[in-house]
């Protein structure tokens, strides 16, 4: 088979993951290679993606290989494959925009991000970029309320002639105009938001749905996140935060058969600790009434490093995006968003959004 050429902007704990993750399966066999939704998807390894263009705005970051940017502060994912050989791409320089929150400069360097002193790239040099690269589509990996920005690297990919997806919350993937634009250029789009492999979000709605299925009232729920990376440090400012928690708790509401009332449900990033780096922990709790309206409660911690949990997601959004480019299938890919996404264009349950996305991979479905 081709290889899948990717280009990448943002180059933070996920994408980190994701990179590690393409050389630490790289020769592996399918029997002891764990960690992974498929090995083989649709006739494609996680080794054949390769990583042909990358943008960043950070100083530590712009102007290096990306097998060094990776592992350069703030970045502070588990490594789990230290020897990354050179990629022979060199990070460019992107456009800055709403991607840099302010309030990051009063912690301490290595913990935050540090802009570079390059001129910014202009929408003409990233297109360029992703054309000349033979880029076949573009992973979002902004930072939450980069709205900006993330519109801006979306726009380019339409004008660039790259499927698109979309791995943070702004609504791209899931705004039906946008989705018909990239309809109408012939290119996918998956988004929006990852949905981790075993993450805050899954677990919720695997419990919240299991509530229902049993007949049990669920009246109230919080899911309470805290972390040490630069996601949960950026989430410190509240203002940047709308699209995030939209994403995350309608991503639950969604599994419901009534929605709850706003002042019940409570889901969100609750604090940076910085000494946690990229462990996660997210505290769940239920409230709910069984059999003769007796209460009963449920709290779970659940502790995951961040970006690997996101990666193991997106290597198969990435075979699923190429699947649909082989086969000409454009506009938002429905099933593999459902499943894949917190927030994507139609919430299915995710036993049926599994299904539906292994009958795409097998092409049984368009969408
Ligand atoms: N870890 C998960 O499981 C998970 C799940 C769902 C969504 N996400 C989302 O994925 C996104 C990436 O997460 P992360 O942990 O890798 O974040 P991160 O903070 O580690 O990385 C963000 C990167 O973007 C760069 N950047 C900022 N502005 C830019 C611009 N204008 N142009 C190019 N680069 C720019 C930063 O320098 C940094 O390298 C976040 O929005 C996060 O919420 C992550």
């Amino acid at each position: 088979m081709d290889s899948i050429r990717i280009a990448i902007v943002g180059v933070g704990n996920c994408a980190s993951s994701l990179l590690q993750g393409i050389e630490y399966y790289r020769g592996k066999s399918e029997d002891v290679a764990t960690g992974l939704m498929h090995w083989d998807l649709g006739g494609y390894l996680p080794s054949d993606i390769e990583v042909v263009a990358a943008f960043d705005i950070d100083a530590r970051k712009v102007g290096k290989d990306l097998a060094e940017a990776i592992f350069a502060p703030p970045n502070c994912t588990t490594i789990f494959y230290p020897n990354m050989p050179r990629t022979g791409v060199t990070v460019q320089m992107g456009r800055v925009m709403d991607g840099f929150p302010e309030h990051m400069q009063e912690y301490p360097e290595e913990c935050r991000f540090v802009l570079a002193s390059e001129e910014e790239a202009s929408r003409e040099e990233v297109v360029r970029t992703l054309k000349e690269s033979g880029a076949e589509m573009l992973l979002n990996y902004l930072p939450v309320g980069s709205d900006e920005a993330a519109r801006f690297y979306a726009e380019c990919a339409l004008e660039a002639g790259v499927a698109l997806i979309n791995n943070m919350p702004v609504f791209i993937a899931s705004d039906p105009a946008w989705a018909e634009r990239f309809r109408e250029k012939g290119l996918p789009i998956i988004g929006d938001d990852v949905k981790a492999q075993i993450g805050a979000t899954i677990t919720h709605r695997v419990l919240a749905d299991l509530f229902r299925r049993r007949g049990v009232r669920l009246d109230r729920t919080y899911q309470l996140n805290t972390g040490g990376n630069t996601d949960f440090l950026n989430m410190l400012n509240r203002s940047r935060l709308a699209s995030k928690r939209a994403s995350k708790t309608e991503a639950v509401q969604s599994v419901l058969e009534e929605p709850l009332e706003d002042e019940n449900i409570h889901i969100g990033p609750s604090d940076y600790v910085c000494w946690q780096k990229d462990n996660k922990v997210c505290f769940l709790r239920m409230e709910g009434r069984l059999f003769g309206d007796v209460p009963m409660h449920l709290d779970l911690r659940l502790s995951v490093e961040d970006s690997p949990n996101s990666a193991g997601i997106v290597i198969d959004a990435i075979r699923c995006c190429k699947l649909a480019l082989d086969r000409g299938i454009s506009g938002a890919l429905i099933s593999p968003s459902a499943y894949f996404m917190k927030h994507p264009p139609v919430q299915i349950r995710d036993d049926d959004a599994y299904r539906r996305t292994e009958e795409f991979i097998r092409g049984l479905r368009d969408e």
